[in-house]
C-alpha cells in the first residue's frame, strides 16, 4: 500500500512516501479500514518534530495521522458493532500506525458511522478538533446561554468551539487575525476581535467560559474577564499558567488544561449535530497524500482556517 512514513524525527522532509508498505492485519478488537481521507492536526507535526517523543517513543518507522474517514474492509474476531462495507470516521490512538496510508487498523470502539450527508473528506476534518472542542466546552461547564470568549476561533479546534457554543445558544466573542474577522462572523460569532491590534486586556465584557486554543494568554490576564464561577480552558499548557491550574480546585474561577480523550459518545454526539447541519467542518485546503510535506508546512505556518484534509486515492 501507499503510505507516508517517518524513519526519524525532524523537519517535513522526514516524511517519505512508500508504495510497498505491508497492509496491517486487524487484531481481535480491531477493524481494517481503507482510508479515503485523513486530516492534519498540529499534534501530527509536533510528533514528527520529536516535540512529544516522551509519549511517541523512539521506534521507527512510524505512520503519522490521527484523523480518518474510510470504509471497513476487514474485521477482527471480536468485532461486533461494525461490518465490512461500513463507512466510518474517528480518531486513532496509535503513534505509529496512523492514517497517512491507504489502509490502517483501528480499535472498533474508536470509530463511528459517518454522517450520511458528509463526504469522506468532510468527515476526516472532524474527530480530533471537534471532540477537543466539545470536551473543552464540557470541562468549562457548558450548559447553554452563557457568554463564551474563544481565543483563536478560526483554527481547527476554534471553528468547532464557535459553532458548538452557538448550538448551545451562547453569545460568542472570538479572536483571529484581520483576514478572518468576517469569516468568524459568518461562522456565527456575535463579536470578534483582531489579535494583531487588541488583547484580552482591551476587552471589557464578562465571560462564563474562556476557551483558549492559542496558548499565548496568561490566566492572570483572563481572570478579570471571568464571571464569578467562570472557567478558563486551554488546549496548550504553559508554565505561566501552571500555578493557576494547580490552585484551580480551591478557586471558584477554574483554570484547566484540556486533556483529550477518545470517547465514542462524543463523536456520536457530533455526528448528530453534523447530520442536522447544526455544525459543519470548515476545510481550508485538501492535499493528496503525495503532498503530505506541503500539508505539514502549511499547518506549521499557524494560519489554517479550519482544517487541512489529506485525500487518499
Ligand atoms: N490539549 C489537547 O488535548 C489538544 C487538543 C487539540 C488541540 N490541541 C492544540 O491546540 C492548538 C490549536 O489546535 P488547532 O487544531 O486549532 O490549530 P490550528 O488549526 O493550526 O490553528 C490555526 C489558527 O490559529 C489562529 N491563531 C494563530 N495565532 C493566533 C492568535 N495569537 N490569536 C488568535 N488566533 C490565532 C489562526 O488564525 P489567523 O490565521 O487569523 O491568525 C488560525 O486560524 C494546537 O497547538 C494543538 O496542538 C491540544
Amino acid at each position: 500500500m501507499l503510505a507516508a512514513l517517518i524513519y526519524s524525527y525532524g523537519s517535513a522532509d522526514v516524511l517519505e512516501l512508500h508504495t510497498e508498505v505491508k497492509i496491517p492485519e486487524p487484531a481481535e478488537d480491531e477493524v481494517l479500514v481503507r482510508v479515503k481521507a485523513a486530516s492534519v492536526n498540529p499534534a501530527d507535526w509536533k510528533i514528527r518534530r520529536g516535540d512529544l517523543k516522551f509519549i511517541s517513543g523512539i521506534h521507527f518507522p512510524k505512520i503519522l495521522g490521527f484523523d480518518l474517514a474510510g470504509e471497513v474492509v476487514g474485521i477482527g474476531s471480536e468485532v461486533s458493532r461494525l461490518r465490512v462495507g461500513d463507512k466510518v470516521f474517528g480518531e486513532l490512538d496509535s503513534f505509529s500506525q496512523g492514517s497517512y496510508a491507504q489502509f490502517t487498523v483501528v480499535k472498533e470502539h474508536l470509530l463511528a458511522h459517518m454522517p450520511a450527508n458528509l463526504s469522506f473528506e468532510q468527515c476526516a476534518a472532524v474527530p480530533l478538533a471537534g471532540v477537543s472542542a466539545l470536551q473543552g466546552l464540557y470541562a468549562a461547564n457548558l450548559v447553554g446561554e452563557q457568554r463564551v470568549l474563544v481565543l483563536g476561533g478560526a483554527g481547527g479546534v476554534g471553528t468547532f468551539v464557535v459553532q458548538l457554543a452557538k448550538a448551545f445558544s451562547c453569545e460568542v466573542t472570538a479572536s483571529a487575525g484581520p483576514g478572518n474577522q468576517i469569516f468568524l462572523k459568518e461562522l456565527g460569532a456575535n463579536f470578534t476581535f483582531d489579535y494583531t491590534c487588541q488583547t484580552v486586556r482591551d476587552l471589557d465584557g464578562t465571560y462564563d467560559i474562556i476557551f483558549d486554543t492559542v496558548g499565548k494568554e496568561e490566566f492572570a490576564h483572563c481572570q478579570p474577564l471571568l464571571s464569578k464561577k467562570g472557567r478558563f480552558v486551554t488546549t496548550l499548557p504553559q508554565w505561566a499558567n501552571a500555578g493557576s491550574h494547580l490552585l484551580s480546585p480551591f478557586r471558584r474561577q477554574k483554570s484547566k488544561v484540556l486533556l483529550l480523550r477518545q470517547r465514542l459518545k462524543d463523536l456520536q454526539f457530533l455526528k448528530k449535530l453534523l447530520e442536522k447541519d447544526t455544525i459543519h467542518p470548515v476545510i481550508d485546503r485538501v492535499y493528496p497524500l503525495e503532498e503530505i510535506r506541503e500539508a505539514h508546512l502549511y499547518s506549521e505556518n499557524g494560519h489554517v482556517r479550519g482544517k487541512i484534509v489529506i485525500s487518499i486515492s
